[in-house]
């Protein structure tokens, strides 16, 4: 089968292109959208995604704040923050990365954000909006990303079967809830690691996503002929032959999958780029509705 390698830098970029003239309009009127970007701790990929963030932001023209804080700092300080940055009006967009280290309560520090400036769309506000369907609410970046691609791509959704493999709040339940509204009319089942015959279910599914975080889970005997793939995994998996000791691999097992499927993501350069896009997109949109232009 003639398979289309989905290409998620490509469709990031074009997605930038059309956010820097938004951000062009949006400064002749004398609006700046702006960002603020939290870590708390060391880990090493947070830094990366973190990094990559602030500097999509320089790249666009949007303004940003770096907060790298060190492991030990307080749940009160953390908050304290989230509220100087909720009465910031600099800043449209605030994203605490995840995941915090342990001490810290995620949920009460997405509670602090302002809804209107949790672009991550972590805050049970925006759950609430996106099951409503409520257009002014925020939707997280990397489920949004999947929809872009799909659309994109051309790639039909309407009264497709959707398998999402995963069922966590940043990918499985909002891509879920997207691929299932008015916009998609797909029909979709969600499953997890209790899920009975994964790879017979799966079989039945016109388009799978795969968000679990286990390298190679998805194989040949998961995939119906012709389907659409789209690997949200982004795991690291020891390769000595790589300078840095590691590559990234998704949840799909790419080279027996791809054969059979009509189109996919690969991992690197497929949802990834797409994540990072949608959060520029979700800061323009904040400082939009802020500013009501
Ligand atoms: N960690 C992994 N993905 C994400 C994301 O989309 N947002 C935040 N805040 N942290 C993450």
């Amino acid at each position: 089968m003639d398979t289309i390698i989905i290409d998620g830098k490509q469709t990031a970029r074009s997605v930038l292109q059309r956010l820097s003239a938004q951000i062009g309009q949006l400064k002749q009127s004398g609006h700046t959208p702006g960002l603020a970007v939290v870590l708390v701790g060391e880990d090493p990929a947070s830094r990366v995604y973190v990094n990559s963030k602030v500097k999509a932001c320089e790249e666009l023209g949007i303004y940003s704040q770096k907060w790298a804080l060190p492991t030990e700092t307080t749940q009160e300080e953390l908050v304290q923050l989230i509220r100087q940055l909720n009465a910031d009006d600099r800043i449209h967009g605030i994203l605490v990365q995840s995941p915090p280290p342990k001490h810290i309560d995620e949920q009460a520090v997405v509670l602090a954000i302002d809804p209107r400036k949790d672009v991550d769309g972590f805050h049970p506000i925006n759950v609430a909006k996106l099951v409503l369907e409520d257009p002014t609410g925020f939707v997280p970046c990397t489920p949004l990303g999947c929809m872009e691609l799909l659309s994109a791509c051309g790639i039909p959704t309407q009264g497709k079967h959707a398998v999402v493999i995963g069922r966590s709040m940043i990918v499985g339940k909002p891509m879920a809830h997207l691929l299932v509204g008015k916009r998609a009319n797909a029909t979709v089942t969600i499953a997890h690691s209790r899920t009975a015959d994964l790879p017979g279910l799966c079989r039945t599914a016109d388009i799978l996503v795969a968000a679990v975080g286990r390298p190679g889970l998805v194989t040949a005997d998961f995939i119906k002929p012709g389907a659409v793939v789209l690997d949200v995994g982004i795991n690291r998996v020891e390769d000595a032959t790589r300078p840095r000791g590691y590559r990234i691999v998704g949840d799909v097992d790419f080279a027996s999958v791809q054969p059979l499927c009509s189109a996919i993501t690969p991992v690197p350069g497929g949802v990834g780029p797409m994540t990072i896009a949608m959060l520029m997109s979700n800061t323009v949109k904040a400082c939009k509705l802020a500013c009501g232009a």
